[in-house]
């Protein structure tokens, strides 16, 4: 049997009717199929969806689960064979920081209806923290989590399943927010979501006690994922979300800037970002950057600091790391 971590979203996922699996017909997908090093996992798992392909999986059997292999399906039609070699081409430089070579890619063509039951079956209830739990959308909520607030979510086509580390990161910077917080948690608290995928993080705040929540992102299909998940869990009121960056942001907020900024992008996209950062955080707030490889913090340390903001590498996984950010006046 196989079991699997999806990562960013699935081809179809925007069918979310209810607890039983059913099958769908839609237009046919390749599978790219391919044995994952160790070391390759987090480039490939964050390179894919940058390439505009979010439908991403990692499977392996339970009794080995060192052995990998990275999943991602490809809409056909998009993907011709000229294309397919090309995108090979563009991952091979992947292994050259750690001397390896890319491993054999295998394309399968797989008609939509397979893949839907066998990507929903690969879906769990899946905790963050101490609080938090997210639920995909066609699933009941476990006994056993049953004290946990709940984020509904249908992946649809945009990143942020919570399974990439640099989500979990920040949602898990959130909940201890609201610990330090009290019991009032976050309340009250104006949000800003800066590429906001499925609007995952967003709607963590929101259960934690965030009074709104303003999203962005470049990727309409995360701007629509961000509607939906935000209806899927009765807060569409408390969600304003549009297609866009950090002006389309600013605008949004309406010159009051947000008291909590939720950014979770490369580092090289907030290093480039963040000179609007005074545009949709306010002197007194509190930014969660979470985006970037620890390596990279000390440079986008410096990058922050030269606008004003006063960052601190918080909280580390695996490779990645959050950075909590703050106006130097506030902190001095
Ligand atoms: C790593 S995903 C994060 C998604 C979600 N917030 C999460 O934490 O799981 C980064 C998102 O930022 C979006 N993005 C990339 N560059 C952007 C930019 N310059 N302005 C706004 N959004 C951007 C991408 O489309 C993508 O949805």
């Amino acid at each position: 049997m196989e079991t699997g971590n999806p990562m960013p979203a699935a081809p179809g996922g925007s069918d979310n009717g209810g607890p039983s699996l059913t099958a769908t017909t839609g237009p046919a997908w390749w599978r790219l199929e391919m044995t994952l090093a160790a070391e390759l996992e987090e480039s490939l798992l964050w390179k894919l969806p940058e390439l505009g392909i979010p439908r991403v999986a990692v499977r392996h059997r339970p009794e080995a689960p060192e052995e990998r292999q990275l999943l991602a399906w490809l809409p056909e039609a998009d993907w011709p064979e000229e294309q397919r070699a090309e995108l090979v081409r563009a991952l091979e430089p992947l292994g050259e920081p750690f001397g390896l070579a890319l491993p054999a890619v295998t394309w399968v063509r797989q008609p939509d209806e397979d893949w839907s039951l066998s990507w929903k079956q690969h879906w769990q209830a899946d905790p963050v923290g101490e609080r938090l739990l997210i639920l995909p959308a066609w699933l009941h909520l476990p006994e056993e989590h049953a004290e946990r607030m709940v984020i509904h979510m249908d992946p649809g086509s945009a990143f942020g399943t919570g399974s990439h580390p640099t989500t979990r990161l920040c949602l898990e910077a959130l909940e201890a927010m609201a610990a330090t917080a009290g019991a009032a948690g976050l309340a009250g608290l104006r949000v800003a979501d800066l590429g906001c995928g499925s609007g995952i993080l967003g709607l963590g705040a929101l259960r934690l006690g965030a009074a709104s929540v303003v999203a962005v992102d470049t990727d309409s299909l995360a701007v629509m994922a961000t509607g939906e998940n935000a209806a899927l869990n009765g807060l569409s009121d408390a969600v304003r979300v549009a297609q866009g960056s950090v002006e389309v942001l600013a605008e949004l907020l309406e010159g009051q800037p947000a008291d909590l900024l939720l950014c979770n992008i490369l580092a090289p996209v907030i290093t480039a970002l963040c000179p609007a950062f005074d545009t949709v955080l306010a002197p007194g707030g509190v930014g969660l950057l979470s985006g970037l490889l620890v390596d990279q913090a000390a440079a986008l340390e410096d990058a922050l600091a030269a606008q004003g903001w006063r960052a601190e590498l918080a909280a580390r996984q695996e490779r990645w790391g959050l950075m909590v950010i703050r106006a130097q006046a506030e902190v001095a």
